[in-house]
Order: structure tokens, then C-alpha cells, then sequence
């Protein structure tokens, strides 16, 4: 099977760091860059922790670019609930034995797609500030993008609002851009997320496959578990792999149940700043423009996890 080209936007973060994962040991991407945003923590730690990962599971030779430094318009507003003060906190991870590009991501990803004869899949999953810069400054190029897999959002909630999903809520003028842009778009939100669980019997079974991603991978899962079974009781115990859903669904679409939406960024609203607004039913009649994930066979990918964790050094 042919490898889908792929360039990784993302703000590790623990789950990125499991869709970094995710992506390398499948074997099923040509990973061209890994490009970095800022998010819960800063460009410097996220950066930092996407090198450390890389070298963990032995992609060094991946080329990484940093990003933007803040959202486009507001202040980024980093927290340590979740991910910890490095953004990483939880297993202990090797010294990076590789360094950044000397250029930005948007440099790189222009690069990259221009030099390109076929276009090139992004996954997303840190919030859009890169990608709807890049889409600004090189709108020739969006041709070269065959599809934007992002995990941001929710169809019916948020996680830093009643309405609004953390990625999204960093920097809605971003999305709207991104949502705007004409390109395709897979959107894996809350709705999917809260359904691609790991429970302390599946952490055991990665720690259990002896190997050191496989170490590393529960030991992130357990940090990211404390937040979910103190603050999300509805989900059992289970803790939500957001973004290597953007991953997954590349790999296997069939394992989700999806929706052809129309899908707009609230920037303004008093209660609902950063709110996807995703029309569910079709009220407005308007053109889709995304493929909205709402359910996934969690059997099926955590199959997918765990073999792509067994394969890693
Ligand atoms: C998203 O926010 C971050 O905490 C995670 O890495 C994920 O991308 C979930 O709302
Ligand atoms: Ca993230």
C-alpha cells in the first residue's frame, strides 16, 4: 500500500505526542515535516517536547519546523491542567538528537507542497494559527492540499467552554479561516473523541509490550487519566485520545461514523467564542465543507494504537 504524504501540525501535548505515535510506527505515512504550534504550553516547550518524541521513537530524521509563537490576533493563555508544565509532563524522555529547521512552518510547509507533483494531506491537531497563516500567505497553494484531518471542536460541546473545544477556542480566528478556506476538511471533535478511550486495562497492556514507546505511551496515558478521572466522571474512568483520532481516520475512515456537515467558527459571540458551529441537520442549506467524525469503533483503534506502538523502538 502506497504511504500517504502527510505533514503533521501539532502542539505535543500528551495525546499529540500518542498520534506522533501513532503516525510514525504504523508505517502507513510519509511524514514530511512535523511542523509546531503553540498551545497549552509555549512554541519553546511544544517544540522541545516534538524533538524529544521524534528521537523516542527513532524519526529523527523527520524535519521539524517551529511556528507561531501566539494565536493570530489574541494572547495565548497557557495551563498546566492536562498536559503538566511542560506540556509533557509524566514519562522521563531522552535528550533531542535533532535540532528544528532554521525555517518556519509556514515557510516549510510552502516548500514542501510546491515542490510537491501530487497534493499532500495535513493533520492537524494543536490549534490552526500555522495553517491559516500558511493558507493566507500561500492561497496558490491550496490546491496542493489534498485534506485537512484536524482535531478541534464538537457538533453538541466544548472542553474550555460549555461550547468550545480547547484547539478551536485558542484561536477561532484561525479555524474560521481554515473552515473557510475551501479545502477538505475531516473533523474529528469531542463528539469522536470522548469515544476513542483508554482505561487503566488497556494502559496496563501497552506498558506490558516491554518496549520503551510502549513504557512512554502508558506512562502519558496515565498522566492524561488523573485530569479525566477527576474531571470527566461521565467517561468511567476512560480518558480521550483526541488526536491521534485525526491519524486514525486517515489510516482507516471506516471505523468512524461521519457526517458531511457545513461547519463555521464562532469569533465573537459572548458565551460562545470558539464554538464550532456545526450544522447537524442541514437548517441553513448550505454546501458541507467537512466530514464531521461523531462515533468510532474503539476496539478497532486502539488495534491500531497498540500496533503502532509495538512497532516502535
Ligand atoms: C485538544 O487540546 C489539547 O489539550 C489536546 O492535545 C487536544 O489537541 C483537546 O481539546
Ligand atoms: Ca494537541
Amino acid at each position: 500500500m502506497d504511504k500517504i504524504p502527510v505533514i503533521i501540525d501539532c502542539d505535543p501535548g500528551l495525546d499529540d505526542a500518542l498520534m506522533l505515535m501513532l503516525a510514525h510506527g504504523s508505517g502507513r505515512f510519509d511524514i514530511r515535516a512535523v511542523t509546531i504550534s503553540a498551545g497549552k504550553q509555549t512554541q519553546a516547550k511544544t517544540l522541545q517536547n516534538a524533538l524529544k518524541i521524534l528521537t523516542l521513537i527513532g524519526a529523527t530524521d523527520i524535519p521539524v519546523h517551529h511556528g507561531a509563537e501566539k494565536p493570530l490576533l489574541r494572547d495565548l493563555v497557557v495551563s498546566n491542567d492536562v498536559h503538566g508544565e511542560s506540556g509533557l509532563d509524566g514519562p522521563s524522555l531522552p535528550i533531542p538528537e535533532m535540532q528544528a529547521q532554521p525555517v518556519s512552518a509556514v515557510e516549510g510547509i510552502a516548500s514542501i507542497l510546491s515542490a510537491s507533483e501530487t497534493p499532500i494531506t495535513i493533520a492537524a491537531t494543536g490549534p490552526l494559527t500555522n495553517i491559516a497563516t500558511f493558507l493566507l500567505a500561500y492561497p496558490q497553494l491550496k490546491s496542493k492540499i489534498e485534506r485537512i484531518s484536524l482535531m478541534g471542536g464538537g457538533i453538541f460541546r466544548g472542553n474550555m467552554t460549555p461550547l468550545a473545544e480547547f484547539n478551536i477556542y485558542t484561536d477561532p480566528e484561525a479555524a474560521a479561516i481554515v473552515f473557510r478556506a475551501g479545502v477538505p476538511i475531516t473533523m474529528c471533535g469531542l463528539d469522536v473523541t470522548h469515544k476513542a478511550l483508554v482505561f487503566q486495562k488497556d494502559i496496563d497492556l501497552f506498558r506490558a509490550l516491554g518496549n520503551q514507546a510502549g513504557q512512554v505511551a502508558a506512562d502519558l496515558m496515565d498522566f492524561f487519566s488523573i485530569f479525566y478521572r477527576e474531571n470527566r466522571v461521565e467517561l468511567n474512568g476512560g480518558a480521550a485520545m483526541h488526536d491521534p483520532c485525526a491519524i486514525a481516520w486517515l489510516m482507516n475512515p471506516g471505523i468512524f461514523t461521519t457526517k458531511s456537515c457545513y461547519v463555521d467558527v464562532e469569533t465573537k459571540g459572548e458565551l460562545t467564542s470558539g464554538a464550532t458551529v456545526v450544522d447537524f441537520y442541514n437548517t441553513l442549506h448550505k454546501e458541507p465543507n467537512a466530514t464531521v467524525a461523531y462515533d468510532i469503533d474503539r476496539d478497532a483503534f486502539l488495534d491500531m494504537l497498540f500496533n503502532a506502538i509495538k512497532a516502535l523502538p
